[in-house]
């Protein structure tokens, strides 16, 4: 006899303590589940909004939507199938999904494989060797699962996005609001959410241009002189509502951890995505590089980490430092299950 899987508060409650390790923009977390009779309703909180870097809300919920796929990893793990009603009540926007669950008795794809990455995988912001030749291309289809397009960027256009790094650096140096909205999330070693100083690169070590944000600086030591050599890949998508960006949240998380899966290394990038003018010459850039889609979401930049044991400069760096794990909310605090 096959015995299914239950949907019991318990699994439910576990599955979603594995989506809260989802990235989210500046590790905002701005997620909120409520569990209501076997039906689990994922809503966007919008008091964690960062309303200067992000007027409209798109990286909340693209954040939100890499939650949303966590949790699909995490249920299918447990041969539980979710049934996703995305964006299901028009009067109520802030509903991103509503989930409910079907027992199976086989595992599905590639779920046992995704679910030990939950864990391990990281926004690494250190320098990255380039990937091996066609690494990437099994990812172009982990995005198009989600309705994105994943274009890896022709390194030839590398002029245009100085130019685009440069139109998003003077927008963002010259806006106090900004860099206070940045510093609120900036937080110490430890804290539950915002980004730990020790994640990011100390003053001798940060940069900014096409493939970092300028944060403030942190105590993360990076080998002096390290070049990055990481591939840049863009997730874009057809149209630009809601729904795209829950879209663009989902194959974002299916990269990053199907990445993992094979060793890489990434880091998700907006900067360049969040300013108009900037955004503009990333649509083009997109466009030259292949891209049919016209809405740029997000950026990734994917390598080999200089610390792998798969590179040859994999020995200990002197002076260097890992990077800080950034903390998280506890699921007690953002599941509220209704008797
Ligand atoms: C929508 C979105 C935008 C992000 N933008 C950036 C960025 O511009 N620069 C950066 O270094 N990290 C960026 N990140 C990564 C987050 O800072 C990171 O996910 C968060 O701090 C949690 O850390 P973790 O990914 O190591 O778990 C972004 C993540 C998401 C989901």
């Amino acid at each position: 006899m096959v015995h299914y899987a239950s949907a019991d508060a318990e699994t439910i409650s576990s599955a979603v303590s594995y989506a809260c390790l989802a990235p989210s923009v500046h590790n905002i977390q701005p997620w909120s589940w409520r569990l209501r009779r076997g039906e689990l309703s994922l809503y966007v909180d919008r008091r964690r909004s960062i309303p200067i870097e992000d007027p409209s809300g798109r990286q909340l919920v693209i954040s939100c939507g890499a939650a949303l796929h966590h949790l699909r990893v995490a249920l299918e793990h447990n041969l539980l199938e979710p049934i996703v009603a995305t964006l299901p009540d028009r009067t109520d926007p802030d509903l991103l999904a509503s989930i409910t669950f079907r027992g199976r008795a086989e595992p599905i794809g590639s779920s046992a494989a995704l679910f030990s990455t939950l864990e391990r995988r990281r926004t690494d912001r250190r320098p990255f060797d380039p990937p091996r030749a066609g690494a990437l291309t099994g990812l172009v289809v982990n995005a198009r699962e989600f309705e994105a397009s994943m274009t890896v960027i022709v390194r030839r256009y590398g002029a245009m996005l100085d130019k685009a790094s440069r139109i998003a650096a003077q927008e963002h140096r010259s806006d106090t609001a900004y860099w206070n909205e940045l510093e609120a999330w900036t937080t110490p070693d430890g804290a539950e959410a915002g980004v730990p100083l020790g994640a990011l690169p100390d003053a001798l070590s940060s940069h900014e241009d096409v493939s970092a944000r300028a944060f403030p600086s942190g105590h993360l030591k990076i080998q002096r002189g390290a070049r990055d050599n990481a591939a840049l890949v863009l997730l874009s998508t057809a149209s630009d509502t809601p729904k795209d960006w829950l879209n663009a949240g989902q194959a974002l998380s299916s990269v990053l951890l199907h990445a993992t899966a094979s060793h890489l290394a990434t880091c998700p990038l907006t900067h360049l995505t969040e300013v108009e003018a900037s955004r503009e010459i990333v649509r083009d850039v997109a466009c030259r590089s292949g891209e049919t889609f016209q809405n740029p979401q997000i950026m990734i930049r994917i390598g080999l980490s200089s610390h792998s044991a798969e590179t040859a400069s994999g020995q200990a760096q002197l002076g260097a430092t890992e990077p800080v794990v950034s903390g998280r909310r506890t699921v007690e605090e953002v599941l509220t299950v209704v008797p």
